[in-house]
């Protein structure tokens, strides 16, 4: 009998953790690639060759020389390692990535304006690396795009002839599709038959993220109860028709999370290690946080944390209309976050009118984001739409209750304290519906009444601590479906 061909995966993403982030995908795609590893399979990961990764990825050989197509520039193909050992490939084009700024947007916070052919690139290296005509010997058998940026790759893929592997597009956020005018068909040189409603075409434009639900092999999302809402209105986003066309392709699995880098137990960014058994150690963590922040120090006064970006899927606006109420339950509110410059001066205002109430730090700081996990007692997640979602899976790991709006992720990670799941000790967080003021202060109010019964306290604590969020689960559900795709193909 043959030896069995070794799975290979090309896993293609606009951001990777710890090099270049801008939110969860760039945690997935650090942590998926390794849980994949470590199961056996040969993961690569192509990204573009921002200055962060140029800069820290140190040894880089390169592979092969691309010429330009279309309107995209040569690039070079450079092989490295990120930090955590995965095989990197890299898209070196100094003309379109070696510039200040995000991944996305430049230092103003302006989407660069040639992102069409920033991420154009990127899938059109990843469908070359693809396909029979690849630079390289080395060939991927699964081809694992992420959300809109790399959504193009199947499309080329399609269009190539010869033996290709089987595709893979995840959605991990269906509110940014990538779309483009019309033109940018042939400014990223895809054939004018890929422009139609059975293509690229997007209500008379082009968009990256509908190629890559369209001409994907399988489709997945971060969170099976996600992947049910976006087959409808409004969650689907536009999309829903194809995603619910598709139905029989569309699979919800739930992220996991890097335990190692989130663990109280070692967490180097956070004032004092604890674990399940030594809970009262924690209090000295909401010490620390009280004192960053300028809070008042009040062990009994229940502290309030949430972290994330400033955008309407967050719902920090939420918290902005209710903060007086949560202020006068009495509680402490710990806030950081970046993003919508209206709400980061509201909540700048807020602290400035609450000393000693309402900390708030705007920007993005890693280890302000451990210790808010750590130093809170809840943790408040009021997100209008969540595919998957972390903090909710951090904080429940550092014993720090979440309250969310029962959607997207948070359904399937979050389960509500009830007098069954309390019985079961199955209860971790609460959870609130529908989006609005009244229902939010609700969820938060029956926490800190089940915060001032310090024996239900601790249980919801340790079942939350408890819980396998690890990333072992979910790899070998994609490892499931590689292998079921790649059963599909004549032998
Ligand atoms: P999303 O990807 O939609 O932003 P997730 O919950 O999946 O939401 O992931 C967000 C990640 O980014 C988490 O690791 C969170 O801690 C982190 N994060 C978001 N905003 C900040 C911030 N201002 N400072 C530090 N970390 C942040
Ligand atoms: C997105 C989603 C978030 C998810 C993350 C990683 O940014 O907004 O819910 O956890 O991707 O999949």
């Amino acid at each position: 009998m043959a030896a069995k061909r070794k799975l290979s995966v090309l896993f293609v993403t606009s951001e990777v953790a710890p090099l270049v982030k801008t939110g969860g995908l760039a945690d997935v795609s650090g942590a998926l690639p390794i849980a994949l590893m470590a199961q056996g399979v040969e993961v690569r990961v192509l990204m573009p060759g921002y200055p962060a990764v140029m800069e820290g990825v140190k040894a880089k050989g390169r592979l092969a020389s691309l010429p330009a197509m279309g309107e995209l520039p040569g690039c070079q193909l450079l092989a490295g390692k990120l930090p955590g050992g995965v095989p990197l490939l890299i898209v070196d084009c100094p003309q379109l990535y070696h510039r200040p700024g995000g991944p996305y947007q430049d230092i103003s916070g302006k989407d660069w304006a040639d992102n069409d052919l920033r991420f154009g690139l990127l899938c059109y290296v990843a469908a070359l690396l693809a396909g029979a005509h690849s630079p390289i010997t080395w060939r991927p058998r699964i081809l694992h795009c992420n959300d809109w940026q790399a959504g193009l790759a199947p499309a080329y893929l399609h269009f190539m002839q010869g033996e290709k592997a089987r595709t893979v597009t995840t959605i991990h956020n269906l509110a940014y599709q990538g779309v483009y005018p019309a033109v940018t068909l042939s400014r990223l040189g895809l054939p004018p038959s890929a422009f139609s409603p059975n293509g690229v075409e997007y209500y008379g434009n082009l968009s990256f993220l509908k190629a890559g639900l369209y001409y994907a092999d399988h489709i997945t999302t971060v969170s099976p109860n996600y992947a049910q809402e976006i087959q409808h209105a409004p969650l689907g986003m536009g999309l829903q028709g194809l995603l619910a066309h598709r139905v029989e392709r569309l699979t919800g699995i739930l992220n996991g999370i890097d335990t190692d880098a989130w663990d109280p137990e070692s967490d180097p960014y956070i004032a004092k290690y604890y674990n399940a058994a030594r809970l009262p150690v924690k209090l000295e963590n909401k010490r620390a946080l009280q004192s960053r922040l300028g809070l008042q120090a009040a062990d009994d006064v229940p502290l309030i944390g949430s972290v994330g970006r400033f955008t309407d899927q967050k719902g920090f606006d939420l918290i902005l209309e209710c903060a007086q109420a949560l202020i006068g339950l009495p509680a402490q509110l710990a806030i950081l976050g970046s993003g919508d410059a209206e709400l980061q001066e509201a909540f700048q205002q807020l602290a400035r009118s609450h000393p000693g109430k309402v900390g708030v730090q705007i920007g993005y700081d890693e280890s302000l984001a451990h210790q808010i996990e750590a130093g809170a007692d809840l943790f408040l997640m009021p997100s209008r739409f969540e595919p998957c979602g972390l903090n909710q899976m951090y904080s429940q790991r550092y014993g720090t209750p979440p309250v969310v709006h029962a959607t997207g992720g948070l359904v399937d990670s979050v389960v509500d304290c009830t007098p069954q799941t309390i019985a079961n000790k199955t209860a971790t967080g609460f959870l609130f519906s529908p989006m609005t003021r009244e229902a939010m202060l609700i969820g938060v109010g029956r926490a800190v009444a089940a915060y001032r019964d310090k024996k239900l306290w601790r249980q919801l604590q340790k079942n939350g601590m408890a819980r396998d969020f690890s990333w072992d689960t979910s790899a070998r559900q994609y490892l499931e479906l590689y292998a079921a795709l790649l059963a599909e193909q004549p032998a």
